[in-house]
Formats: structure tokens, sequence, C-alpha cells
């Protein structure tokens, strides 16, 4: 897994409380380590009943804290006021699995153990991912307290509807690593560079049907409309992402639309167009369709098919128009997939229709492209501005095309 540019170098106090659910944050501490995160861990004294404060140990390669009293060798912290710079140092304080009575405690203001303390003093950011049975969570205690600390501007991670240790199943499950990250991202990004700016992402090939099961695709995955999306997050950006891909998890923050035809993703582009602040074309859109869609799967016969096609409508060519109308998006950023006269045909595009920017694939590179993680690209400027990209992960490029998008803002 690489760094994250959002995470690397950030200071993270994870606080885990006695759940079963506390094994799960070991693997979040596994994460955010390799994303570039120095991660301080408290454990309450109920969470090592569940697990060993080593395990932590050994995924942070960093102290764990147990004990408020203790001294440092024992698994308490360094002086007995030392909590107070761990949580000055701290950039963020997640507390997952948050049990309820650490939550009724945080609610409360009381101070008894470790965590508890860390809690009170910390000044940064404050989520909790509550983790209990379904009962529990529904308890008006319980919900009151997550009230309070809600409009003290705690971050509530919600559950998940799942199956419990009990056997029964209901709200209260602790969400998946991949959610508990996204969600660290997105609190993390909220003051980021796009702050208030809403950003329309689109992504994925489009699929335009021939009959009830056939339909006319191209080989786009939709990872590098996706990788741009998260970025746009991790800038603070408001991001709608206009999806044809199938196969992706959306990322955490973002609201999805999911489409399918060309047709269906200028619809939803234009009407997500409102006082946007960029529009990015990533998406392979169909540029012909079957003229005339079957209702019935067509049946094979001893001739030759021959399939009439008519040309489906130019996005970005609709958005330039609509852009000289309102306004809006103030910036777009399309792409170009080019097989042969990169540059010549990458130029003609930007300016025909009428981009800010315009991001250009080699299509016959294998390491680039359709499919799979990497890119190389070529970026070119309105202002005749050419940036060549060697191969580098497609979330690089996605922080890369927000970043111009900053730029261009300033
Ligand atoms: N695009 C669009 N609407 C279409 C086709 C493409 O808005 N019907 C957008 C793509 O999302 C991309 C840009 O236009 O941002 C260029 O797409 P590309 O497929 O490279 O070019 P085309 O315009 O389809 O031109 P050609 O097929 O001649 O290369």
């Amino acid at each position: 897994m690489d760094t994250i540019a959002l995470l690397d170098g950030k200071r993270i106090i994870l606080g885990v409380c006695g759940s079963i659910a506390s094994y799960k944050s070991l693997d979040l501490v596994s994460k955010l380590t390799q994303s570039g995160v120095a991660v301080d861990v408290i454990m309450t004294e109920a969470a090592q009943r569940f697990v060993a404060p080593l395990a932590f140990q050994s995924v942070s390669g960093r102290p764990v804290y147990t004990d408020l009293w203790q001294s440092d060798a024992d698994g308490g912290l360094p002086t007995h006021i030392a909590h107070i710079g761990l949580a000055e140092e701290a950039d963020f304080l997640l507390i997952a699995p948050a049990t309820a009575n650490t939550i009724a405690k945080l609610a409360h203001g009381l101070a008894d153990d470790l965590l508890a303390v860390t809690a009170l003093a910390a000044k940064c950011p404050l989520a909790i991912a509550p983790a209990m049975d379904g009962a529990m969570y529904e308890n008006p205690a319980l919900r009151a307290n997550l009230e309070v600390l809600r409009s003290r501007d705690v971050h509530v991670i919600e559950p998940e509807i799942g199956r419990f240790a009990s056997g029964l199943s209901g709200l209260g499950r602790l969400p998946e690593t991949s959610t508990l990250m996204g969600q660290v991202r997105r609190i993390l990004g909220l003051d980021g560079e796009l702050s208030g700016h809403k950003l329309v992402v689109t992504a994925g090939g489009t699929r335009e049907a021939l009959d009830p099961v056939r339909y006319l695709s191209n080989r786009s995955s939709g990872k590098q409309g996706y990788a741009i999306a998260q970025a746009a997050l991790d800038a603070g950006a408001e991001v709608v992402l206009i999806s044809a891909a199938q196969h992706l998890a959306p990322p955490i923050g973002a609201r999805l639309v999911s489409v399918d035809s060309a047709g269906a993703m200028q619809e939803a582009v234009l009407e997500n167009l409102v006082e946007s602040t960029a529009l990015v074309m990533a998406a392979a859109v169909a540029d012909y369709k079957p003229a005339d869609v079957s209702q019935q799967k067509i049946k094979k016969a001893d001739h030759d098919l021959t399939l009439p096609l008519e040309r489906t409508a130019d996005i970005l060519m609709t958005v330039k128009q609509r852009r000289a109308d309102t306004g809006y998006p103030m910036i777009v950023v399309g792409f170009a997939a080019e097989s042969e006269n990169l540059v010549e045909n990458a130029t003609d595009k930007l300016q025909r229709k009428g981009l800010d920017l315009l991001i250009a694939n080699d299509i016959t590179a294998n390491d680039a492209g359709f499919q799979v993680d990497t890119n190389r690209v070529l970026v070119l400027d309105m202002d005749g501005g050419l940036h060549k990209i060697d191969r580098r992960s497609k979330a690089d490029i996605g922080a890369y095309i927000i970043e111009r998008i900053g730029g261009l803002l300033d």
C-alpha cells in the first residue's frame, strides 16, 4: 500500500475500547501506518481483555498506552501529564470501536481513564465509531449522549447493519477498515484547499444497450475517475461522482450517481453542474449507440448481422454551451484517449471542447490507461502549457489534477 499524501506525516491517536470489534482496529492501525500515519494507540482496560497491547504495538511500531498511572516502561505515559503532550501533538483523535461506556464518559466529561482524559485535553478533531449490540445502540441514553457529542462537533461515524457476536442482527456493527479509512480522510480533508467547492467527476465506460442482455461498451475501468474523486474529497470538496463503472467502491463522502448510457450520463452531468466549481470528465463516453434497441433478445440467424449505429451527444460540447450561458462549471477538465498523434489530437480536443485542462493518455502503452492502477499522461492547459507525468499511480495523477484545479482557482 502506498502512502496517502493527506495522511503522510500525520499523528493520529486511536482510542480502542472493549468490544469484540476491537480486533478490527488492528487492521485499521496497520492501514493507517502504511499510509504514513504515526498512530498512538490508547487502550481502555476492557479493550485489553479482547486484544493484547502487544498486537497494536506490533502493527503501529510505536508504544501503546494503557494506563494513566503507570510509567512509560509499564505501558503508561512518560510522565503523569504526558497525555496532555500526546493530545496536543495529535492531528486527529479517533475512538474506534467506541463503547456505550466511553461515549457516556465523553458526553459527561468524565476523566477516569487515560482515553477519557486525553479526549478532554485534545483540541484536534475528534471522531467516534460506536460499536455495540443493536438494542444498546437504540437505547435512549446512548442516543442522547451521541446527540450531546454531535452538538459539540464530535464526528460520529455511523455503525452498520449486520450480525452481532450474540447471533442477533441489527444496527451497531463497526464499519470495515476501508470505510473507517475513508471517514478519516473525509474528516481530515474538511478544511482543505477546495473546501466549499463543488466538483463533478465522471468515471467509467458508458454502456449502450443493444437488447435486454447485450450492450456496447469500452475497456475503461473508472479507476482514474475514482482516484480524482478521492483526491477532491481529500482537498475538502463536495464531490458528485457520476459513474458508469461497475465494480468499484465509491470513495467515502462522495455522492454517487450511477448511470449506464451516454445519454443518462449527459442528463446527470447537466443536472449536477448548477453552481459547480469544476467538472472533470474522466469517463469514456460512447460516441455511438445502436440506432434501435431491441425489446427482445436478438436471436442468431444464418446470415451476418449489421448493426446501424447513431451518434450520441458530445457531453463536453453541451457543457461548453451551458458554461457560456450560466458561468458554471467555472473550470472544465477533459481527457483524451489517443492511439496516435497524441499532442496534436489532444490540442485539437482542448480547443474544440473549450477546456481549461486536458489530460491526454497514450492508450497503446500497457502500463497506462485502461484497467491498470498506473498511468502516464500529458497535461495540456489553455495557455499552451504542457506537463508530462511519467508512470505514476492513478492516485498521484488524481492529486495532481486537483492541485491544478486549485491553481486555476487562485
Ligand atoms: N466525451 C464527451 N462526450 C462524448 C465523448 C467524449 O463528453 N460523447 C469526453 C470524454 O469524457 C473526454 C473527452 O470528451 O473527457 C475526450 O474523449 P475522447 O474519447 O478522447 O474523444 P472524442 O471526443 O470521443 O473524440 P475521438 O473519438 O475522435 O477521439
